[in-house]
């Protein structure tokens, strides 16, 4: 099996807020959000790669940076064995598609379905149009001269994925493509999803606040917290055993298989502006020993699951 995408040490900042002049006369230094950081992975074509963590944790900009939408700020990304650079990064846009948190703000709302599901095209072709919308259960001659207020969630979020498919890619970036849904119809875009995946050999990065979800739909799981992986490997091995305690505390949370709403580990992610010194979860850690408060705790092996906490490894046991 081949690899379609690495991430080596990449990095990502944003600057808290644009600079004005008077930062530039000053040379006033803007602090940056250190948005993704240390983040190495790699995926294997045909494989589904779900990434957990909560609200503002990072997961968005990793799915943003595959897609080519967000640039790094350090480190190397790349695309089917070949480093993305502004040469080939055309190349890399027509096989990679992303899917947008929110379809209702990401979908331009007075463009008529044809229209909206041909536009990454760049011009109107009928059969591609009737084909992929039939791929995603909806009928052409029903829906292509509709807009999207017409339609209910579940319906938009389709048209979204019509449009992603379009252009026939070969990795699909889905931001949280079911949590704005009802739970009755969660399932079912799930599934959906799967039976996509299955007949157009297609690989997706899936992201999730809702370890259920990533445990249904996932190959791989990919937990990261403030910013950074803490725990990334094979989704039985991580579900039937997970390793890092915030990884144990998603777990714990997990209401029931098909619910929408997970209540998080007690606390909020901690800022990234200013990121806590050691291990960035050792105020929210039940496990917490003096020297998670002073240093990073380092990536280790454990049983092929890489596990960024000091319990494993020589200081651990
Ligand atoms: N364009 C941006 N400018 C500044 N900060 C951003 C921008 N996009 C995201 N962030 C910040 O980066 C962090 C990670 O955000 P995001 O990737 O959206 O997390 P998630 O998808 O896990 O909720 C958050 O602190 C968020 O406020
Ligand atoms: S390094 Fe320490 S604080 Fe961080 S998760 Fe592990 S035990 Fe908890
Ligand atoms: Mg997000």
């Amino acid at each position: 099996m081949s690899e379609i995408f690495r991430f080596e040490d990449v990095k990502k900042l944003y600057p808290v807020q644009k600079k004005q002049l008077l930062d530039v006369i000053f040379r006033r230094k803007i602090p940056d959000v250190r948005a993704l950081e240390h983040v190495n992975l790699s995926l294997d074509e045909g494989k589904i790669l779900a990434v957990v963590g909560e609200s503002g944790s990072g997961k968005s900009t990793m799915g943003k940076i595959v897609a080519t939408i967000e640039t790094i700020s350090g480190g190397k990304l790349f695309f089917e064995g070949k480093e993305v650079n502004p040469g080939n990064i055309r190349e890399v846009r027509r096989n990679v598609s992303m899917v947008f948190q929110n379809p209702s703000t990401s979908i331009n709302p007075r463009m008529r379905i044809k229209e909206l599901v041909s536009e990454p095209l760049g011009k109107f072709d009928e059969k591609a149009v009737r084909d992929v919308l039939n791929s995603v259960g909806l009928d052409y001659d029903d829906s292509k001269d509709k807009q999207p207020r017409e339609f209910s969630g579940g319906q938009v979020q389709r048209i979204a994925i019509a449009r992603a498919l379009i252009k026939d890619p070969k990795l699909l970036v889905l931001d949280e493509p079911t949590s704005a849904l009802d739970e009755s119809i969660q399932a079912q875009m799930l599934n959906l999803l799967i039976s996509l995946q299955k007949k157009n050999k297609l690989t997706y990065i899936f992201i999730t606040h809702n370890i259920g979800v990533a445990k249904y739909i996932s190959d791989e799981i990919i937990v990261i917290y403030a910013g950074e992986i803490v725990e990334y490997g094979d989704t039985r091995k991580i579900i039937e055993t997970p390793k890092h305690p915030y990884t144990q505390l998603l777990i714990n949370s997990i209401p029931s298989f098909k619910s929408k709403t997970v209540a998080s580990p007690v606390g909020d992610v901690p800022s990234l502006i200013n990121p806590p010194e050691g291990c960035r979860f050792h105020s929210r850690c039940p496990f917490v020993m003096e020297i998670c408060k002073g240093r990073e705790p380092p990536y280790i092996d454990v049983n092929g699951v890489k596990v960024k906490c000091w319990l494993y490894g020589e200081n651990g046991n």
